[in-house]
């Protein structure tokens, strides 16, 4: 492809996006929520099926060769993407089920009462709760790194909370509410100093920018499929290989093994001692076809345009009456919080899905950062680069329209 993509072109690969919500062209500004889905995406998983459907790993019939060849391609591309080794991504149902991973299977062995995880208050609940259940188990607490009032990290008030009491740092690329990015390679830098273990939540970052894990410099980097273009169901754990070879299984079952006796079994290498059963092998070949369209189109060009979509959404959003835009912090993703005076973020959702626009609303699955707003919900818009200034255009007149309904 050329070094300046053609947008408009580009939009025409997502099928969905050309029909109507209540008899109004769909505007669909949930990305943070699910990416919509381009049709070589679901050319390959239509493919995979009609020609290619067998189990992976295990049968020696051809089309057992195929699927094989097109799941461990998937994992190749999924690499090349976040510029890691193959041998060091664990194919996952999605984020939750990788930080679940590397909270049962590096953590919980060895966080001690005394022991502290960090969290910080912009993570989604997927990073919050699995450590929640291993603070539980082990004895470890966990202490909270607070915010800046943009809503980006305190980062003083973060290298102060690394006390030599912290084993673990759980932390978000890009918060799925705030839009902040954070300076991860900065911070997993001062992690390592101080013996530390990083575990980042790429969910809102790889879909949209360059990801490079060796830069980043993280322990592990977990991210999800269906925000990438990709099928539901679909996800990875990216872990160092020594962290990976040290870890047991999570989850037990057929091909993680190498050997199983009643005396006891024997257990395959990482990755596959981490992929237990048949796994979703149609929506790997998608995101595995996701990762090659991404990747055709260019990372650090789809996080230019996204970034010019921004600028115009908020420039076009100070028309808007009573806006408040939750998550300022400079350089900010293209997510874009917000809440109208006098009207309730549902409300406001609900009559613009009437206007044919999708905006999510509501916690965000992320209860204290809310609370640390002192807030209980947002309306949330968050863009793709398969969105257009028409489509922004749209979203602040339908605003001005439901507002007048409301207030
Ligand atoms: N699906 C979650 C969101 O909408 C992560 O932000």
């Amino acid at each position: 492809m050329s070094t300046t993509p053609d947008w408009t072109t580009i939009r025409q690969d997502f099928p969905l996006l050309e029909r109507q919500v209540h008899g109004k062209p769909l505007v669909y500004l949930d990305s943070a929520n699910t990416s919509q889905k381009p049709a070589p995406v679901i050319a390959a998983v239509d493919d995979f099926y009609r020609q290619h459907n067998a189990n992976v790993s295990r049968a020696v019939h051809q089309l057992g060769s195929e699927a094989t060849a097109l799941y461990e391609g998937a994992r190749k591309t999924l690499a090349r993407l976040i510029h890691a080794r193959a041998d060091e991504l664990v194919l996952t149902s999605g984020t939750t089920f990788a930080i679940n991973l590397v909270a049962y299977s590096w953590a919980l062995p060895r966080l001690k009462p005394g022991d502290v995880i960090l969290l910080s208050r912009m993570e989604h609940h997927a990073n919050i709760v699995p450590w929640q259940l291993i603070a539980e188990r082990s004895g470890a607490t966990i202490r909270v790194a607070e915010l800046t009032p943009e809503g980006a990290l305190d980062l003083d008030a973060l290298w102060q909370a690394m006390t030599p009491e912290v084993k673990l740092l759980g932390l978000a690329h890009v918060s799925n509410v705030l839009g902040t990015i954070n300076p991860v390679a900065d911070i997993c830098r001062e992690a390592k100093k101080r013996g530390i273990t990083t575990v980042i939540d790429g969910s809102q970052a790889v879909p949209h920018m360059p990801v490079d894990v060796a830069a980043i410099g993280c322990d592990f980097y977990a991210a999800t499929g269906h925000k990438l273009c990709g099928p539901t169901g679909t996800g990875f754990l990216w872990g160092r290989r020594e962290h990976l070879a040290a870890m047991p299984p999570f989850i037990g079952g057929g091909e993680m093994i190498r050997e199983v006796r009643f005396e006891g079994s024997t257990f395959n290498d990482a990755p596959h001692k981490f992929e237990a059963g048949t796994p979703n092998i149609a929506g790997f070949v998608g995101l595995g076809a996701a990762a090659d369209y991404l990747q055709g189109i260019g990372m650090s060009a789809i996080q230019a345009r996204e970034a010019e979509l921004l600028t115009y959404a908020t420039e076009a959003m100070q028309s808007i009456d009573g806006l408040r835009v939750i998550g300022t912090a400079p350089g900010k993703a293209a997510i874009i919080s917000f809440l109208i005076e006098g009207t309730h973020a549902h409300d406001l959702a609900t009559l613009l899905d009437l206007e044919g626009i999708a905006v999510r609303s509501g916690q965000h699955c992320a209860h204290p950062l809310l609370q640390a707003f002192g807030i209980t919900a947002t309306c949330r818009a968050s863009l793709a680069f398969y969105n257009t200034h028409a489509e922004i255009d749209a979203l602040v007149a339908a605003i001005h329209k439901v507002r007048k309904l409301l207030v």
